[in-house]
């Protein structure tokens, strides 16, 4: 069995609406977004996994939940073992460094006010990485690790361009020596050709330093050319999880075949971005019973409105929870 080093083990998340007076007087009860629904997920150690799915189904949320920027409201979540859902205090340091997380915009996470080397010597500092007299040569690693030019310690975040400033982001994730980089969206923000290069950048540095990677991304192509492992995503829950090129040639739930069938990456003949499936999303406010794709899926029976399917194995490391043991992958919105 390899070695897991994070899970998500039936992880749920909600975020309350403002419960107003007017409400509260009617006798309302306050409305909550169902972000997360009980999400099961392991990562192993050394491994990239893909968080995939629509808009809205939560991806940032779990990824957030993982590293421990949301407190969850069930559920648990592990790290080598141990449930680090409430820890406080040192122990919850040492999980914060362990942990990293990327951010999408680098500018917004990075300091305009400090240069690349303040930027990165606090870092340093908050986790006591190096001592004083070794911080400067440590910045020059770490610069020559995400391959800037040393002068770029002395410059601020404005004078670098989208790419060498995501760049700058994971330097300042690796400066506290991680083991798992959970990375929302880290290149969606920029051209395709940086993209490439940042992507590669950081196949690059997991190989190089075992790193865990959790790569949160809408493009399929990316997620196809950087994952050992894909988990889909449908309204804040994970409907199939398994290794990469298994999921994109042969997906054992309906919604992973829509989302691959409607992808313009993955599948040519579409040349926008178009929903997966047919239907509208529901809403997290207000989710369907039983399974909830059952409103969108073409291959729904009376069992999957009240019955809820769970993960089930299809193969090796390969789980997805539909009711089916196949389906024809033919049949899609545009079909039925
Ligand atoms: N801080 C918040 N307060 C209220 N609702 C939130 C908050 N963060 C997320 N949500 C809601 O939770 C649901 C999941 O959002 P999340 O951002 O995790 O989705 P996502 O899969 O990352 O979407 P995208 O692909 O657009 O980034 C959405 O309905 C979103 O509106
Ligand atoms: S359980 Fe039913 S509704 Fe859900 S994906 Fe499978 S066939 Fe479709
Ligand atoms: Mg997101």
């Amino acid at each position: 069995m390899t070695d897991i080093i994070l899970s998500a083990q039936n992880v749920s998340k909600e975020f309350l609406f403002p419960h107003s007076i007017l409400a509260r007087i009617r006798g309302e009860p306050p409305r909550a977004v169902h972000a997360l629904n009980g999400v099961s997920l392991d990562i192993a150690k050394g491994e990239t996994l893909g968080i995939v799915g629509e808009s809205g189904c939560g991806k940032s949320t779990l990824a957030r939940c993982l590293v421990r920027l949301h407190e969850t409201d069930g559920g648990r979540i592990m790290f080598e073992g141990a449930d680090v859902s409430h820890l406080q205090g040192p122990a919850r340091r040492t999980f914060n460094r362990r942990v990293q997380m990327i951010f999408q915009d680098p500018y917004s996470s990075l300091n305009p006010r400090m240069t690349v080397r303040q930027i990165l010597s606090e870092a340093l500092r908050v986790h006591r990485m190096r001592p004083a007299a070794q911080i400067d040569a440590r910045i020059a690693e770490l610069l020559d690790l995400v391959r800037l030019s040393p002068d770029a310690a002395n410059r601020y975040p404005h004078e670098f361009s989208g790419g060498q400033r995501q760049r700058i982001g994971i330097a300042r994730a690796l400066s506290v020596e991680p083991e798992v980089l959970v990375a929302d969206e880290l290149v969606s923000a920029l051209d395709v050709s940086v993209q490439a290069q940042v992507v590669n950048l950081l196949l690059e540095l997991q190989d190089r330093l075992h790193l865990t990677v959790v790569f949160v991304a809408h493009d399929l192509r990316l997620v196809r050319h950087i994952s050992h492992r894909v988990a889909v995503m449908y309204l804040g829950t994970v409907v199939e999880n398994g290794p990469t090129a298994e999921i994109f040639a042969h997906p054992n739930h309906p919604y992973t075949n829509a989302l691959l069938r409607a992808a313009p990456e993955v599948n040519p003949t579409r040349r926008t971005r178009t929903v997966a499936a047919r239907g509208e999303l529901p809403s997290p406010i207000n989710l369907p019973s039983g399974c909830l794709f059952h409103t969108r899926c073409p291959h729904a029976m009376d069992r999957c409105r009240t019955e809820v399917p769970v993960l089930r194995a299809f193969g090796k490391n390969h789980v997805a929870a539909c009711h089916l043991d196949t389906f024809d992958p033919t049949v899609t919105k545009d079909t039925k």
